[in-house]
């Protein structure tokens, strides 16, 4: 085995074992563990995790995530024939959180069916085993895809591209006839540069020459000298570093394109952050975009989110796709 081989391995094994550590017994995966505002479990970054987790074979991981998350809905089952809105994020018992965010997010739970049906078609397993709760979460999205809500990054409110897209591949997986309604209404002339951008392509939510255009001014500017991908141009959030969930996006985006080798380039950038400990953080503190910002955010919630089990899992989905 070639000394690249083996660090991918290492990186695979790794990152795995990080994400297993910290898997609650409820199955609940935290967004970081030793960072007190994410001691939470995140639909959408839990999704990615579990996705991650089901592609390298730690298959009891993502069904504890999923089997967990089918809980949650179903107990919510009222509120959502009600009409009301789930959370963004809950306790580890699956509690709704008390405290102030902004909760509404709806491209979490697109992404949560996207990533059941793929483990579903992974390992062939049956389809009534989260019936209820899938089918109560297209019902969710169906109703409430058009109104505004907070972002992939939870700060701006709005309708926006990344969540549509999201919503669009977990009602597609399903067949759902909405879906087609959700894609049509993608509009990015409206949108901010930013890579959770990356995700529409990656779904196929939007036309690849379009996308392709992003891809160029992502590359023009939202990335740094190492290589690592920003989140967008004015991110002062902990100064504004690199992240490896969009390195890691725009790695897989780069070989669903037929570009090997810059996605080669993104994963051992992924492989480079995890340096001997193993542990992926929300974002580096080298190159930052706007370094006087992060003094102040590391007063106010303490030092950036390490490890951060998204970033972990993201490692783990660009290694998957990289063809052996
Ligand atoms: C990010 C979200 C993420 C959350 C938990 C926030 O800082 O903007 O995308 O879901 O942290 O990791």
């Amino acid at each position: 085995m070639d000394i690249l081989s083996e660090q991918i391995d290492w990186a695979i094994e790794k990152s795995a074992a990080v994400i297993s550590r910290y898997q609650q017994d409820s199955g609940a995966y935290p967004s970081s563990p030793n960072f007190d505002v994410y001691k939470y479990s995140w639909i959408r970054d839990g999704a990615f995790i579990a996705d991650g987790m089901s592609r390298v074979g730690r298959r009891e991981s993502a069904d504890q995530f999923f089997a967990w998350c089918s809980n949650l809905i179903i107990d919510r089952r009222e509120s959502i024939l009600n009409g009301e809105h789930l959370n963004a994020r809950y306790t580890y018992s699956g509690q709704d959180p008390t405290n102030e965010w902004g909760s509404f997010q709806l491209d979490g739970y697109g992404l949560l069916l996207w990533a059941i049906k793929q483990h579903q078609q992974r390992y062939n397993l049956n389809e009534n085993i989260y019936k209820e709760a899938t089918g109560l979460i297209q019902h969710y999205l169906d109703i409430h895809w058009q109104e505004p809500c907070f972002d992939w990054w939870e700060e701006r409110e709005g309708v926006h591209a990344a969540t549509l897209a999201c919503i669009y591949a977990g009602l597609q997986a399903y067949g759902h006839p909405t879906a087609a309604i959700v894609k049509a209404a993608i509009n990015l002339k409206k949108e901010r540069l930013d890579s959770s951008l990356i995700i529409c392509g990656l779904f196929d939510a939007v036309d690849p020459p379009a996308m392709d255009q992003i891809i160029k001014d992502i590359e023009a500017s939202l990335i740094g000298p190492d290589g690592g991908v920003y989140r967008y141009a004015d991110d002062t959030y902990y100064g504004g570093g690199e992240w490896p969930i969009t390195t890691g996006l725009l790695g897989w985006y780069y070989i669903k394109t037929g570009r090997q080798n810059q996605a080669r380039l993104k994963l051992n950038w992924m492989i480079e952050q995890m340096k001997d400990s193993g542990w992926l953080p929300e974002q580096l503190k080298t190159n930052m975009l706007h370094p006087e910002y992060y003094d102040q955010w590391v007063a106010k919630w303490g030092h950036p989110a390490n490890p951060l089990l998204w970033s972990q899992s993201m490692l783990l989905t660009l290694a998957h796709e990289m063809p052996k």
